[in-house]
């Protein structure tokens, strides 16, 4: 197959997160998309869509961590302070050529960097149980070897210290995207060398940290990485190649499993595992089906499977509609022995994002059936989370679960702090969260993304993600309404049904 074809990926996934590209009419045409919802295939038992919340509060288990998460490049700024060097991201957002949509960069962010002391009061105001963070790679190492900078571990180190006198627990992901541009330069996630960069990263970070009882993860979102930044070339590093993009799947699995094993090593507190976004689809046309399975391979069981089983799933990679189309073959090479085995280290917890659900065409394309956010990418659909987390625990070795991210941008016909659109849902997804908790569902936190209103990638700062509304002027901090909801939320550890 073609290395540098990529027509099909932006058709097939035409709705897949940070495709800006609309499907026809949306929920919003009446006739044709009705018809197709009514003639659906519903992956899940019929249970999920009958479910209504209770009309009294649903309580959540004593020690339950109520979060918010952000991440380094998002929140930082300070992107040539003490000794930081360039990342990815840092030069698709100076590139130009419309790669961000409001021409901006991650330069200053929200200013975190020189801001921490203040975000982690406004966190002990909202009574926070965990904090969310990623660690700059280029911080630590800035050139994603060889030295280390003491600068940057100093500065992790002030926050974490700073979560531990607030009584907040630390959840640290070593790698959210940012990778060191020198090794993009190299190769990036496509060259297997780039995970051992990775375990030696890791190696330094345990070495220094190795006494913090955090909820560690490996990698945030693989999935996104390897599909936004090497197959539709929507994110950095901006490559269009699905071989590519299947490579850079393999080895950002293998750098998780090794960093796993790397933890084990030292000896590390905490748990440790890896944090996917995983996303419930549903054919919308009973001959959709062979289509809707390879989707789910893609988008859910070629990272799940590696991770929980050991093995990588047949039906993920080819030329088939739906599947991945990179060369099975040279895919298979990339494979080495001990690989799987290496990836599916045990893991002490697993980060699921959850932002919505899909349908799937006969083209084996990722459609819209239902109304989506600000973010034409997040199909609002509560009870996809319950479907999620049910199916994770019926249809793998049972691990604890955290939701590590889970939230939406405020909506534009809203004022920026009179956010209740994300109060209704953050409210549904907390009660289907109950829900799934009642039925078995070993999940132990949810994590609101995000803390404060951020840089959001190829978005720039025309989405506002967070609890706390960001004046990116003046770096003034505001608690939305939401804040005040989630707050009286966490005190009585149980969401109301109104
Ligand atoms: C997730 C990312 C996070 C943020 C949210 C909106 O996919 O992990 O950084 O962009 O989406």
């Amino acid at each position: 197959m073609a290395g540098n074809d990529n027509t099909f990926s932006r058709n097939r996934f035409s709705l897949t997160r940070r495709q800006l590209l609309t499907s026809a009419g949306g929920l919003a045409a009446g006739g044709a998309v009705a018809a197709a919802l009514a003639a659906c295939t519903p992956l899940a038992s019929p249970k999920n869509t009958a479910w209504t919340p209770p009309a009294s509060p649903m309580r959540f288990p004593k020690g339950y961590v109520w979060g918010a998460a952000t991440s380094a490049y998002q929140v930082e700024g300070a992107w040539n302070v003490d000794g930081r060097g360039p990342s990815i991201w840092d030069t698709f957002s100076r590139a130009g050529g419309g790669h961000i949509v409001d021409g901006s960069t991650g330069d200053v962010a929200a200013d975190h960097y020189h801001r921490w002391k203040g975000d982690l009061d406004l966190m002990k105001e909202l009574g926070l149980g965990g904090y969310r963070f990623s660690i700059s790679w280029t911080r630590i190492q800035p050139t994603g070897s060889g030295a280390v900078n003491q600068k940057g571990l100093d500065f992790y180190k002030g926050i974490i210290d700073g979560l531990a006198e607030r009584d907040i627990r630390p959840a640290i992901t070593l790698f959210h995207w940012d990778l060191p541009q020198p090794l993009q330069d190299a190769g990036g996630w496509p060259l297997r060398d780039t995970a051992n960069r990775f375990a030696d990263y890791a190696d330094i970070v345990f070495g220094v940290f190795g006494d913090v009882d955090a909820d560690w993860f490996t990698l945030n979102e693989p999935k996104t990485l390897a599909f936004n930044g090497y197959w539709y070339g929507s994110h950095a590093p901006g490559i269009m190649d699905p071989n590519q993009a299947a490579a850079a799947v393999h080895h950002q699995l293998l750098a998780h499993g090794l960093t796993v094993q790397a933890w084990g090593a030292h000896g590390v507190k905490g748990r440790i595992g890896p944090v996917l976004n995983l996303t419930p689809v549903t054919a919308t046309d009973p001959a959709a089906a062979e289509q809707t399975k390879n989707v789910d391979a893609v988008e859910n069981r070629l990272f799940l499977d590696p991770v929980l089983k050991g093995s990588y799933p047949t039906d993920a990679i080819g030329s088939a509609n739906g599947q991945l189309p990179a060369d099975p073959d040279q895919f298979e090479a990339l494979v080495k022995d001990g690989d799987l085995s290496t990836i599916s280290s045990p893991i002490g917890v697993l980060g699921v994002n959850y932002y919505g659900v899909s349908g799937v065409d006969l083209n084996g394309t990722m459609v819209k059936i239902h109304k989506t956010s600000t973010a034409d990418w997040e199909q609002i659909w509560a009870p996809g989370l319950y479907q999620l987390l049910t199916r994770i625990t019926k249809d793998y070795k049972r691990v604890p679960l955290l939701l590590t991210e889970n939230g939406i941008p405020d909506d534009m016909l809203q004022n920026g702090l009179n956010d209740s659109a994300r109060i209704s849902y953050l409210r549904s997804h907390f009660q289907q969260a109950a829900r799934a908790i009642g039925d078995g569902v070993p999940l132990e936190g949810h994590y609101v993304w995000a803390l404060l209103d951020n840089f959001e990638w190829a978005e720039g700062y025309t989405q506002r993600w967070g609890l706390v509304h960001v004046d990116f002027g003046t770096q003034k901090r505001t608690p939305k309404k939401s804040f005040d909801w989630y707050t009286k939320v966490i005190a009585a550890n149980a969401v109301s049904p109104v």
